[in-house]
């Protein structure tokens, strides 16, 4: 393991500035529930003090994905280095912090478990109250902490409850009224694979490697969406849920026709026309969630994409267009806090931890733990 390499240095509270509240809050949190070892200090006022990531793309890249003995072995070995740098980068020992947070699921529960013990044995060894965050609230309030436009440009302030959520990440894929912190109402889901999966595996049978949402959103952007036909499943039925698993196979079917090696033309205009169909069913059904009566009901002011694949560039136009349309605002988190990472961690450990929401009885992680159950 090449420590150094792997570590990506973030810009330390490049994006802060909310408004001073009361009491100033320190929060350190630990994330570990799939191939990016993690931990960042954050304060009651969005300030980012530090964040260290430890991304083991690299390890996992031979084997075209995660491979669960392999990722909690690296987090093993990583999990000190990430905690102490964090703290050394803020400038904080352990007793400048007021709260510990950690992911105690869902994910690979052999990470999870690993970062979870870190944490409870530093609050255990120090005192500190701890929060254990459910890994899809990290995501799903990062826009809480820092949020931004789809051109990028910082939102000066996180998004307000009540908002409209597309939670579209490497294992989810969900539509979600989120009401508060721990209230969330399930509008819709994928009946199969997660948008994240889609992406991944697309880019595998292209040989394009692992992740794949990164280089296909690249190769999309030169590419002609109009020259592959791919399904829009679900498209023409009510409802809000997704499947992705007919894309996937229609991909295999249009690539078992051509022969490889793909000229780059192919490969980009493939690219352009898979994302294509995969932006048409989320905003498709995006759109029937904002007739969902559930959500007029609350009223939500925003709409937000979280989640690795909210990074994608042609999904976050498509849903600034989509908001704009239905009168609603868009928000995203800033590129760095889409991808699992610390700091959404440690924000959602934060709000819990002024929510009362803290450990006072032994957790056990959890490898499914749906949002829907806080
Ligand atoms: N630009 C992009 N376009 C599309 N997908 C992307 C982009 N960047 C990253 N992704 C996808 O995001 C996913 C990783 O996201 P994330 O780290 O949130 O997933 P995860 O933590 O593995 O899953 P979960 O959060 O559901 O447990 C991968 O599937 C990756 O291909
Ligand atoms: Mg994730």
């Amino acid at each position: 393991m090449n420590t150094e390499e792997n570590i990506i240095k973030m810009d330390m509270g490049a994006l802060g500035g909310g408004n001073a509240s009361g009491e100033q809050i320190l929060c350190l949190g630990i994330e570990s529930s799939c191939d990016e070892t993690s931990a960042a200090i954050v304060d009651s006022d969005r300030n980012i003090l530090a964040h260290i990531i430890y991304s083991q793309i690299p390890e996992h890249q031979k084997y075209g994905g995660v491979v669960p003995e392999l990722a909690a072995r690296a987090h093993i070995l990583a999990i000190d280095e990430v905690v102490r740098r964090t703290l050394a980068t803020a400038g904080k020992t352990m007793n400048d912090i007021d709260v510990v947070a950690a992911t105690a699921g869902p994910g690979l529960i052999g990470g999870v478990l690993i970062g979870w013990m870190a944490a409870t044995g530093i609050a255990q060894a120090t005192g500190k109250p701890l929060v254990a965050v459910n890994h899809l609230e990290g995501h799903a309030l990062a826009p809480r902490l820092h949020a931004a436009s789809a051109a990028g440009a910082s939102l000066k302030n996180g998004v307000e409850f009540p908002y409209l959520l597309m939670l579209a990440s490497g294992g989810h894929c969900q539509i979600l009224l989120v009401r508060g912190v721990g209230r969330y109402e399930l509008i819709g889901q994928t009946l199969d694979d997660s948008a994240g999966e889609a992406f991944d595996k697309v880019a595998k049978m292209l040989g394009l490697g692992y992740p794949g949402g990164p280089v296909v959103d690249a190769r999309a952007a030169n590419g002609n969406a109009a020259r592959f036909k791919f399904p829009r499943p679900l498209c023409d039925k009510p409802g809000c849920d997704f499947s992705f698993s007919g894309i996937k196979t229609a991909a295999r079917t249009m690539l078992d026709r051509e022969p490889a090696p793909y000229s780059d033309g192919f490969i980009n205009d493939f690219c352009a026309s898979f994302q294509a169909s995969v932006v048409d069913c989320i905003t498709n059904r995006l759109a029937n969630a904002m007739d969902d009566a559930r959500v007029r009901a609350a009223m939500p002011k925003t709409l937000v994409v979280a989640g690795g694949v909210a990074k994608n560039s042609a999904i976050r136009a498509a849903l600034e267009r989509l908001a704009a349309e239905h009168g609603m605002l868009f928000a995203a988190p800033p590129m760095n806090l889409c991808t699992d990472n610390g700091a959404m961690i440690a924000w959602a450990g934060l709000e819990n931890y002024r929510a009362g929401r803290v450990v006072d009885a032994p957790v056990a992680p959890r490898p499914r733990w749906p949002l829907t159950e806080l």
